[in-house]
C-alpha cells in the first residue's frame, strides 16, 4: 500500500509514519517543518520505502506530488496549538482552510482515499457529559482568535463532507480529544508536555485559570492504529468518529499527578488566563467524548493510563535520565 501524509514530521504524523512503515506501506510524507521537526523522522530517514518533502500544502504542485500514486493519503497538517493560533491568526487560518481545500482537490484528482484529522475543539464550550459527533457546536466570538482553529476546522470537515457528497471522494474524518505523548511540544501551549518539562526542570507548574477545567487524555500510541483502521473502513466515509481517552481529570489534578509521579519538587502555581493568553481569552470548562461510534467502527478502546503516559513523556523529554522502571523515579543515567 503506498501511503502519503501531510504533516508526517509532526507529533501524530511520525508516529502514523512508523505504524504504517512497520506495517509494509511505502510512505511520502510533505511537510514544511513549522511545528514538526525532521528529528521526529530520525528512525525512519533512510528507510527504503519512506520519501520525504519539504513543502506546504498551500502549494498545489507540493501535494500532487506527495500523493501521486497514493492508494491513501492522510491530511494531518495544520497549524495546532492554542498559542501558535492566538499569536498568528491569518497564516493559521490560510493553512487550515486553504491547505485543506488543496489537498482535497489533489486526491480527488488522483483517485485515493482521505483521513482528515479533525479536533474535539470544533464542540467549544459545549460542557456535556459526554460529546457524541451530533453534538451542537457552541463557539465564542468570531473575532477571538482563539475560536479560529476550531473555525476553521469544522469548515475543513464541511467541505470533506461536501466532497464526498457532491464528488463521492472516499475521505473519513476523526475527531481528536488532547493527544499526548513522546515527541510533543510544549511549545504553542500544549500542556502535558509544558507540565512535564517544567517539574523535570524543577520550575513552577503553571496551571492556567483556575485549574478546575477537565480534560480527557489519550495516548497516540492508542490514537494512531484507531485512525489507521477508521481509513481502511469503507463506511467510515462521508463521517466523523471522535477519538478520545476515556478518564476526565482537571488540569490542577494532572499538574499534581505529573509532580508526584515524577519525583518533582517544583511547585502549582495558578496563572489567570489573561496573563496567559490576552485579555478576555475564553477556555473550555470540560471536554468530554463519547467515543462509542469508533468504538463500534473499529473496536476504539484506549487502554493506556495516565501514568504511563506521563512517564512515557517524561522519558521522551529527557534523555539524559532514565526512569527506574521499578518506582519510577527519575535518576541520572550514567
Ligand atoms: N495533538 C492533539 O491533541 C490534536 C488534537 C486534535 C487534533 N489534532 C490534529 O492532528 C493533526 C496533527 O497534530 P499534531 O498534534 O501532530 O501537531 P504538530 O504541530 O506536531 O503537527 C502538524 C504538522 O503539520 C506541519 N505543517 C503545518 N503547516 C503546514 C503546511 N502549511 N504545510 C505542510 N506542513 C505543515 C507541521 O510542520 C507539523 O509537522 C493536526 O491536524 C491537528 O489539528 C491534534
Amino acid at each position: 500500500m503506498k501511503t502519503a501524509i501531510t504533516g508526517g514530521a509532526g507529533f501524530i504524523g511520525s508516529h502514523l509514519v512508523e505504524h504504517l512503515l512497520a506495517a509494509g506501506d511505502e510512505v511520502a510524507v510533505l511537510d514544511n517543518l513549522s511545528t514538526g521537526r525532521l528529528e521526529n523522522l530520525k528512525g525512519v530517514i533512510g528507510h527504503r520505502n519512506f520519501h520525504f518533502i519539504e513543502g506546504t500544502i498551500l502549494d498545489r504542485d507540493a501535494v500532487d506530488k506527495v500523493v501521486a500514486g497514493a492508494d491513501r493519503v492522510f491530511h494531518l497538517a495544520a497549524a495546532v496549538g492554542v498559542n501558535l493560533i492566538v499569536d498568528h491568526p491569518l497564516e493559521s487560518l490560510r493553512t487550515n482552510i486553504h491547505g485543506t481545500e488543496v489537498v482535497l482537490d489533489s486526491v480527488l484528482e488522483s483517485g485515493a482515499s482521505l483521513l482528515l484529522a479533525s479536533t474535539s475543539e470544533i464542540y467549544g464550550k459545549n460542557a456535556s457529559d459526554s460529546l457524541s459527533e451530533e453534538a451542537d457546536r457552541i463557539l465564542g466570538s468570531a473575532l477571538k482568535s482563539r475560536w479560529t482553529y476550531a473555525a476553521a476546522k469544522g469548515i475543513d470537515e464541511a467541505f470533506a463532507h461536501a466532497y464526498w457528497r457532491q464528488f463521492g471522494l472516499p475521505v473519513a474524518i476523526v475527531r481528536l480529544f488532547n493527544t499526548v505523548g513522546p515527541r510533543q511540544t510544549g511549545r504553542y501551549g500544549m500542556v502535558v508536555p509544558r507540565l512535564v518539562r517544567q517539574a523535570l526542570a524543577g520550575e513552577p507548574l503553571t496551571v492556567y485559570g483556575d485549574g478546575h477545567q477537565t480534560r480527557c487524555f489519550s495516548y497516540v500510541g492508542d490514537i494512531v492504529p484507531a485512525i489507521v483502521r477508521i481509513s481502511e473502513e469503507p463506511l467510515a466515509y462521508g463521517n466523523a468518529y471522535n477519538l478520545g481517552g476515556s478518564y476526565e481529570i482537571s488540569i490542577l489534578t494532572l499538574a499534581e499527578r505529573i509532580v508526584e509521579l515524577l519525583g518533582s519538587e517544583s511547585v502549582i502555581t495558578l496563572v489567570p488566563y489573561e496573563q496567559a493568553y490576552s485579555e478576555g481569552y475564553e477556555d473550555m470548562r470540560r471536554r468530554v467524548p463519547d467515543n462509542s461510534k469508533s468504538f463500534e467502527l473499529v473496536g476504539f478502546d484506549p487502554k493506556t493510563t495516565l501514568d504511563e503516559i506521563i512517564r512515557n513523556v517524561a522519558a521522551d523529554y529527557k534523555p539524559a535520565k532514565v526512569l527506574d522502571p521499578a518506582g519510577w523515579k527519575i535518576t541520572l543515567a550514567s
